[in-house]
């Protein structure tokens, strides 16, 4: 598939068929997210791969009840934490790097599933400190995003975006 194919075709997916994912699609999208760029190359993203039913439902109520991919967290094959070491990042002009260095590996993954016919959703709201607690993840380590990973069960029609004459602009600022 063509990259501009996929950026314009894939969709946050909140509804799974509980169809496996083949190993071998876990390990390229993984690949995909490994090479990301990052912040002096220091790469400080981190991957937990939750395939454990019994792990997954764990997960379960760190998530608010009105989130509405709560239910995909429930019944996708697979649920993958993205998550980074700050530490292997740096903050420069006030800005922490390595929200962006996870943020462009997570969307790596999230493009490539798409490209291999797997969906995801990038899902920020959840209880980080509980999810952390309940998979002894270490004290400091951010969870980035969380993404449940399968087989989608729906084609969302696409979400609304700003025109590229309200976002883009060329040679100056514009005046208000
Ligand atoms: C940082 C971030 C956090 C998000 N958190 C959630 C979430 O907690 N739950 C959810 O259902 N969707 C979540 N989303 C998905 C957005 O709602 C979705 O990307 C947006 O509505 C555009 O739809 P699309 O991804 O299908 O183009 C999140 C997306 C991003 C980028």
């Amino acid at each position: 598939m063509d990259i501009f194919q996929v950026i314009r075709d894939r969709r946050s997916i909140r509804k799974y068929k509980d169809t496996p994912v083949e190993q071998d699609k876990i390990e390229q999208i993984l690949e995909a997210a490994r090479l990301a760029p990052s912040w002096k190359n220091m790469q400080c993203w981190r991957f937990l791969v939750v395939r454990d039913p019994a792990k997954r439902s764990a997960l379960l109520d760190a998530f608010p009840d009105d989130n509405p991919g709560k239910k995909a967290i429930a019944t996708a094959p697979v649920v993958v934490l993205v998550c980074a070491d700050p530490a292997e990042s740096d903050v420069e002009n006030g800005i922490a790097y390595y929200i962006a260095d996870t943020a462009i590996a997570f969307e790596h993954l999230c493009l490539a599933a798409h490209a291999v016919g797997l969906g995801t959703c990038w899902m920020g709201w959840y209880d980080e400190a509980v999810i952390k607690a309940r998979f002894k993840i270490p004290e400091q380590i951010k969870i980035i995003g969380i993404t449940p990973l399968g087989y989608p069960d729906q084609e969302p029609k696409p979400r609304p975006r700003k025109e590229l004459s309200e976002i883009a602009y060329y040679d100056a600022w514009p005046s208000n």
